[in-house]
């Protein structure tokens, strides 16, 4: 009897341009482009196995042990519908494949970070299932094409079907064929840009990005200037950047685009509130750090940006992170949450099938 099992990876994404808004909440396609980088290394990943038998009477599926619902018309039953779909195409060319695509599925998913916190969860988690049951299935899908998939499963899981420096595109097809993920530069490109992880508060996040999305949507002014007359020239100044190597540009451009972003959530009514007196901290730290450099004649040595949450992502240069691990240590000598720097780079790898 064969089993029918796969496992696959997908780390954390973090964005320098941010997702936020949708203009379809069903197809989950966004306001704007976005741009993100995709962290490497084991701390920050999710990983998921599939497998598909033909004893098994439902999908099922597991988040960090516990059982999830699969709610139907929900985001999880939109992916694995969406994977089968494909597999049936797959099944359909070749009538020696097994009808896969008709087994139920039961799928175990962990991440070894918290779950909701800011950092991203909902991304490296739908991009490691659709990668699973990508591999599981044995499909010929590019991970453009996978993006597609995943995007309806958490708009920013999308991005973390790449490595390196990624870009969303928001596209213009009321169908959403044409909002995916693309690859702006492979982390070989530009590897020595690290990321520090300061988790400033590990607790579940108070409003979640799909109710904040909708209301920011509905009642923010500061939003339709931000999609119409902003995102449009960062998006291709930040790309312009990337492929120069140019790190001031990333890191000013970086910086605004995360301050925008807040303001936007403190321009919804009511306000929005991710960051706390410690982000807040943290932002007046890099900016004196960045002030210091420049008055003597540098150039800037760190961006902070700041997602869904109250903790800190700072990019630099590698050379620059003792210092700034240093220096926030410093000032935060109670922390002993903060961890190492990582580097970037990772891509939804399958491990084994
Ligand atoms: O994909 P969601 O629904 O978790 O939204 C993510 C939104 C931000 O993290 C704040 C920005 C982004 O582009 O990742």
């Amino acid at each position: 009897m064969s089993i029918y099992q796969a496992t696959a990876s997908a780390p954390v994404n973090i964005a320098c341009i941010k997702y936020w808004g949708k203009r379809d909440t069903k197809l989950i396609l966004p306001t704007n482009s976005s741009l993100s980088v995709t962290l490497d290394q084991d701390h920050l990943r999710s990983t998921t196995t599939s497998r598909a038998d033909p004893s098994f009477e439902k999908d099922r599926l597991w988040l960090n042990g516990i059982e999830e619902e699969i709610k139907e018309g929900g985001r999880l039953a939109t992916c694995i519908r969406e994977m089968k779909r494909l597999r049936r195409e797959v099944e359909e060319k070749d009538a020696k494949e097994p009808k896969l695509s008709s087994y139920a599925v039961h799928i175990c998913s962990r991440n070894n970070f918290p779950t909701a916190a800011g950092l991203a969860s909902s991304a490296s988690g739908f991009a490691a299932l659709v990668a699973s049951l990508a591999a599981l299935y044995k499909l010929p899908a590019t991970p453009s094409q996978l993006s597609l998939i995943a995007r309806q499963g958490s708009g920013s899981a999308c991005r973390s079907l790449f490595g390196g420096y990624v870009a969303w595109e928001m596209g213009s097809s009321p169908d959403g064929s044409d909002s995916l993920a693309i690859e702006v530069a492979p982390q070989s490109h530009w590897p020595d840009i690290h990321a520090l992880i300061c988790v400033v508060s590990d607790d579940k996040k108070g409003t979640s990005s799909t109710s904040g999305m909708q209301r920011t949507v509905e009642t923010s002014p500061l939003l339709q200037h931000r999609i119409k007359e902003v995102v449009p020239a960062r998006m291709a100044a930040i790309q312009r950047a990337i492929l120069a190597r140019d790190f001031d540009a990333f890191a000013r451009i970086t910086m605004q685009d995360s301050n925008q972003f807040h303001a936007v959530c403190l321009d919804t009514d009511p306000p929005i509130f991710y960051m706390n007196d410690v982000s807040r901290t943290i932002i007046a730290l890099i900016t004196e750090y960045n002030r210091v450099s420049v008055a003597n004649g540098g150039t800037l040595k760190a961006a902070y940006t700041y997602d869904a949450g109250p903790n800190a992502v700072i990019y630099a240069p590698k050379e620059n992170m003792k210092e700034i691990v240093a220096m926030i240590v410093k000032y935060f000598p109670q922390a002993d949450a903060f961890k190492d720097p990582f580097q970037l780079f990772g891509a939804a790898g399958v491990e084994g099938s």
